[in-house]
């Protein structure tokens, strides 16, 4: 028998092993490496994805009710060139075109959202179904498995019933978690017996940040400091609810699994020796991807949140912290309510230690909360989106911190990729293909450090609405020329080069990677002329079109022509008149 005291060692020494599951992330090793040739494991998932608002248009067809977006794209000012996801790639009415691209690409998944407002047009169920809107899922799910192609739904990729904004504030009310847990009921109900891979939510980070803090996506709200912690916390209630509802009503019939999709830029520190530097990079990564992965998985939010969102809201004056909180039986219900966690990743940014004092109330946000400041490597690649620089190293670091923060969870990308900022037609993608295969390598390389990645999905299938850059940024693997009514698509090269990773199942060598590239390229061309001649076609059936409708013809010669004319005629007259005025003063 072991003596008493030694038991208790014993006890604690378990304790403590539990409450550190967590294993220590070594921010001090960043060893890039070079390329690895190899392949994944067998059984590996390769996909592609899309979402309901950027690509399917048909905005009030069928009884579909008015999402946030749909309001929002509406109002003027508020996207790029006033865009819409009005008919964007009409994907609604091309299940079986677009199905055979995916098939195209041999692809094992697709990854796609289901609209809410379309299957309940109010977003209440009681309300009114809309069975449209169910036949239009019914058609892809079964497209989709007609063709061996497994099907992930996500239930929120942003389109919220705008009802429900109007109604209740949208996520910053908690009526909304039995709305959306209804919501989600349904669609198990309806498609559960063929969706075996469900995810909650896509990028509740955008929704929370963007949506209730800036205002830079729908519903637009600017709530300074509080707007994104309520919603996130509302969000991450749902999220446990519905995982709750799956797991006790319908896993048992479906055999499915349920995750999130959380997206996390990587932040490295700007100087790997410096121990600030570490801890704000660390704070980067916590209220980015920690913010909501720490709930799901430890049941609470990092203990650095809480921390400094609570410090400064009494340094604020306020009597409780900005961040709320939990109640022990909230934490229990939501702790472990992840059966694979959704990975999106596009970029990286340094991070160094900045603070902001927060005397006043009003400057207080989300991102002076974090104390810290972003920078970027001037020589990092960014063909296209701002924000959006190819570093593909931080992606396995993110990976890795995954891995080591929640005991190694089963992980699916679900989105990953690179946009391209041209209007103008350019198939010969090479910056994405360069981007596909260093990050899909540094990928490769996580799984080999023991991360436990089960499948990867490439972002997008096609060029779609991109939220408020409109059309002005084209993520796809095929290109869609939207100036045409039909919306056709095409293969851009990282088509072609995507193919072979996926048949090869990785990078067999290095001779064959590098003709893959080049065989890439040269098919492009072709393509290209192919859209260069369609693009003749269009244009010419445009001029005979204006021939045959003076009306119109008129409009768009007053808009197009005389405006403008009219215009640049009066600066140049009144540039002249300036000259002559200051030169007879002398
Ligand atoms: C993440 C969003 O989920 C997706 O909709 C968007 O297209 C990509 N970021 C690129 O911005």
């Amino acid at each position: 028998m072991l003596p008493r005291c030694a038991v208790s060692v014993c006890h604690v020494f378990v304790l403590v092993l539990c409450l550190s599951a967590a294993e220590d992330f070594d921010w001090t090793k960043n060893d890039h490496g070079s390329f690895y040739y190899g392949t994944f494991p067998a059984g590996f998932s390769w996909g592609a994805g899309s979402s309901a608002y950027q690509t399917e248009g048909a905005w009030d067809k069928d009884g579909k009710g008015l999402s946030i977006w749909d309001v929002f794209t509406h109002k003027r000012g508020k996207i790029q060139l006033n865009d819409t996801g009005d008919s964007s790639c009409e994907g609604y009415y091309k299940i079986k075109d677009d199905v055979s691209l995916i098939k195209e690409l041999k692809l094992n998944h697709y990854r796609f959202s289901i609209s809410w407002p379309r299957l309940i047009p109010t977003g209440i169920k009681s309300d009114h179904i809309n069975e449209k809107g169910i036949q239009y899922y019914n058609e892809l799910i079964d497209q989709l498995l007609a063709n061996k192609i497994t099907p992930i739904a996500t239930l929120y990729h942003w389109d919220l019933p705008q009802v429900l904004q109007d109604k209740y504030g949208g996520w910053q009310n908690i009526s909304i978690v039995n709305h959306f847990n209804e919501f989600a009921s349904l669609c198990f109900e309806r498609f559960g017996n063929r969706v075996k891979n469900w995810i909650t939510f896509n990028n509740p980070w955008s929704v929370a940040v963007e949506g209730y803090e800036t205002g830079e996506h729908a519903p637009g709200l600017r709530l300074r400091g509080t707007g994104a912690y309520r919603a996130a916390h509302n969000i991450i209630k749902a999220h446990a609810k519905v995982w709750h509802t799956y797991d006790t009503q319908w896993r048992g019939k479906q055999q499915g699994l349920l995750g999130i999709s959380l997206s996390g830029d990587w932040g490295e520190p700007v100087d790997i020796s410096n121990q600030k530097d570490i801890e704000a990079a660390e704070r980067y990564v916590q209220f980015y991807l920690g913010w909501f992965a720490t709930p799901i998985f430890h049941g609470d939010y990092p203990q650095v949140m809480k921390d400094y969102i609570g410090r400064k809201s009494s340094q604020q004056g306020l009597g409780t912290s900005r961040l709320p909180t939990f109640s022990p039986q909230e934490k229990s219900y939501i702790k472990g309510t992840c059966d694979f966690l959704g990975v999106g990743h596009f970029t990286t940014r340094y991070i160094t230690q900045k603070s902001h004092p927060s005397e006043r109330s009003s400057s207080s946000s989300y991102f002076t909360d974090r104390d810290l400041a972003e920078l970027v490597d001037p020589r990092w690649p960014d063909p296209g989106s701002e924000w959006l620089y190819s570093v593909p190293w931080g992606f396995r670091r993110l990976l890795n911190f995954v891995k080591s923060q929640y005991a190694n969870p089963m992980i699916y990308v679900t989105e990953n990729g690179v946009s391209e900022k041209m209007r103008c037609t350019e198939l010969c993608d090479e910056w994405r293909i360069h981007y596909f295969k260093d990050y899909i390598n540094e990928m490769l390389k996580a799984i080999r450090d023991g991360v436990n990645v089960k499948g990867y999905t490439a972002w997008s299938l096609l060029d779609k609405f991109e939220w408020d850059e409109g059309y002005s940024e084209r993520f796809g693997l095929y290109y869609v020329d939207f100036r045409n009514k039909n919306k056709p698509r095409y293969p851009k090269a990282s088509v072609q080069f995507y193919k072979r990773v996926i048949s090869s199942n990785g990078f067999p060598n290095q001779r064959e990677v590098e003709n893959w590239r080049i065989k890439a390229i040269e098919t492009c061309s072709s393509s290209n002329q192919l859209l260069a001649a369609e693009e003749q076609r269009s244009t010419a059936a445009n001029i005979l079109r204006l021939i045959h409708d003076p009306l119109t013809s008129h409009m768009e010669m007053v808009t197009e022509i005389v405006v403008p004319t009219v215009c640049t005629l009066s600066i140049l007259l009144c540039a002249i008149l300036l000259m002559f005025l200051l030169r007879s003063r002398d």
